[in-house]
């Protein structure tokens, strides 16, 4: 049983789908592992480190020659993995639905291929899943990097020289990433709000500290309905949802959105006629820039500046953190690997439930039912 780890080649990509410590767990499994030369560089994992974890650390070519597994963060380019064994299971974030051609070429050479990103929201995947594991990282960095372009301190201070008044912080979205950036922000000082259309978030919110600012008549989504997800809201809950966030704005000096709806594109929670309100030097950091945008205006890798206002985002926010979020998701990748090995296989082998999930191609065809029909 061969696994092996590529150097990640997207624009931007500073991740590796290894760790040292994953490396030396598969090892122990009785795994081969093999890892292209300076994978892990931007991710301050070394060679030298991967070797003594006891991988064989070598040329493109010849860690995927005979790889039964190869792992990635992003899905890698189907020409690179020509050697691979037979049905080798490729395994990483494969953005199944954004990179159709490529899931097509991965069914065409007989691959398996399994979207991490498709992982059950279920108890036993939650060491599993990445989306949590690098929202959480985002969540972090984006009010860090918020924190670094705004003009202002977060904490109140109280010096010789007069006061300086804590910062005000509101989180539009309380997901996974959401809730860290409520705790980040707590913890730099700032005075946090956050708002989210399902109502369970409400309790979340305040055992954190912040304070939860909800549409209060117009229903939201009650219970944690299917895997916990959002939907569209209906137009009057948008109505209603603008009128109060228009309130609110205005008097914050620090915005995060994380606010998704899974596939579909990101809903609009701030619009210009609403930036024009806030006070010069607040900041909007839109995590969801990549995927449509929670702001209007906002570009991803860019700090626009409109009205005073910076707004800004990142095609790639784990990427800003690439060791912390390189160990998570080699963890998530080593966790999914081992809860199904087989022993006397000497492999790992998927059960229904987790394999009908995640598998989008497998003996040449696309069999994922969102990629049918
Ligand atoms: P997400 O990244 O899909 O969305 C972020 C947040 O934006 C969500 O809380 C969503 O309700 C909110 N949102 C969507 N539209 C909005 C709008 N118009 N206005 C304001 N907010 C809006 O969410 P994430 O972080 O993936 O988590 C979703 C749920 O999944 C949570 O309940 C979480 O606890 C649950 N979860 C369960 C796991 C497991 O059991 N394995 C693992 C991770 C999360």
């Amino acid at each position: 049983m061969k696994i092996a780890i590529l150097k990640e080649t997207a624009a931007g990509e500073t991740r590796v789908a290894a760790s040292p410590e994953t490396v030396k767990k598969f090892v122990g499994l009785g795994a081969t592992v093999a890892i292209e030369k300076g994978a892990g560089l931007n991710a301050s994992m070394a060679d030298a480190d991967y070797a003594a974890a006891g991988a064989m650390v070598g040329t493109q070519a010849a860690v995927i020659q005979d790889a039964d597994i190869v792992l990635g963060v992003q899905g890698p380019d189907p020409k690179a993995l020509k050697n691979a064994a037979k049905g080798a299971w490729i395994v990483a974030g494969l953005d199944p639905l954004g990179q159709r051609a490529r899931v097509d070429a991965y069914a065409k050479m007989g691959a398996e291929a399994l979207a991490m990103e498709f992982m059950p929201r279920i108890t036993r995947a939650q060491s599993m899943d990445i989306l949590s594991s690098q929202s959480n990282l985002s969540g972090y960095k984006a009010v860090v990097d918020a924190a670094g372009v705004y003009g202002r301190a977060f904490p109140l201070m109280m010096t010789a020289a007069g006061t300086v008044s804590a910062a005000k912080a509101f989180i539009m979205g309380v997901g996974v990433a959401g809730l860290q950036a409520i705790a980040t922000a707590r913890r730099l000082g700032a005075q946090v709000s956050a708002t989210d259309v399902r109502s369970a978030t409400k309790e979340q919110i305040e055992s954190l500290g912040a304070k939860a600012v909800f549409v209060e008549n117009v229903a939201g989504i009650e219970g944690e309905g299917a895997g916990g997800y959002a939907t569209e809201m209906s137009d009057e809950y948008k109505v209603a949802q603008a009128e109060l966030v228009s309130a609110h704005i205005a008097k914050q000096d620090i915005v995060i959105t994380t606010a998704l709806i899974p596939g579909r594109a990101a809903p609009r929670l701030i619009t210009d006629a609403q930036i024009v309100t806030m006070k010069p030097g607040s900041v909007i950091f839109d995590l969801a820039v990549s995927q449509g945008g929670n702001v209007e205006g906002s570009k991803a890798d860019e700090v626009v500046i409109k009205h005073g206002v910076k707004i800004m985002g990142y095609s790639n926010t784990p990427a800003h953190l690439a060791a912390d979020a390189s160990a998570l998701f080699a963890r998530n990748l080593f966790n999914f690997l081992s809860a199904f090995w087989d022993k006397e296989a000497g492999r790992p082998v998927l059960d229904e439930e987790i394999g009908d999930a995640i598998r989008l191609t497998k003996d040449g065809k696309v069999v994922h039912e969102r990629l049918l029909g």
